[in-house]
């Protein structure tokens, strides 16, 4: 039995992509049954429809500063549909304790860089100013610190002469759509 599995995304979506095709495998451990935004606006979304997965927007503005009852009603959405693990993929918000607990040990997050380094925004910047020859991506278990969880697998890349924050990411980007499948192939078939 294949997990089934929620994608949560704020914007373009590259990295549900990536999950999206990599479980297009007939021996990929899990299903995306439904890809989660906060932003309907989210261009993702559009995507995960054109492909035949539900894209289902639960706006938080309507719920102003309660994120935990924004919270609530996704988790509500998730349940209706037999959700059992949770990929944070550009998900950019802070999840309240509530939530993470709710999840424990069934949710996971992609990271834009070499964590415990740069937590937060900003990271190709930071590792550039920082002059640091090297950036990453990194996999881990969501807890209740921002970016904080237990490392589950990282990609490293060189940082070149001349990087940009953008070039970076670029280069970094590239192995997150390697990395983030790879990932959750290898938890869900050890789960
Ligand atoms: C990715 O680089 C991801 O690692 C990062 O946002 C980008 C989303 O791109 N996530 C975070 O910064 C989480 N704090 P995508 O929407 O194309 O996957």
């Amino acid at each position: 039995m294949k997990t089934r599995i929620a994608i949560f995304i704020s914007g373009r979506g590259s990295n549900m992509m990536a999950l999206v095709e990599a479980a297009k495998a007939p021996d990929f451990p899990a299903e995306c049954v439904v890809v989660v935004s906060n932003d309907p606006a989210a261009a993702g979304l559009e995507w995960a429809t054109s492909q035949g997965i539900e894209a289902l927007a639960v706006d938080h503005r309507p719920f102003g500063k309660d994120r935990e009852a924004h919270e609530r009603a996704i988790d509500t959405e998730l349940r209706a549909r037999g959700v059992e693990f949770i990929c944070l993929a550009g998900y950019m918000r802070i999840l309240t304790p509530w939530l993470v607990t709710q999840w424990e040990g069934r949710m996971i997050n992609i990271h834009p860089s070499l964590l415990p380094k740069y937590k937060g925004l900003h990271t190709h910047e930071r590792a550039i100013d920082a002059g640091d020859a090297e950036a990453g991506c990194s996999i881990h278990w969501v807890s209740a610190g921002v970016d904080e969880g237990a490392l589950i697998a990282q990609a490293r890349v060189p940082i070149l002469e001349g990087d940009t924050p953008d070039t970076l990411a670029a280069r970094v980007l590239t192995e997150e759509h390697r990395l983030y499948p790879a990932a959750v192939r290898d938890i869900l078939t050890k789960m």
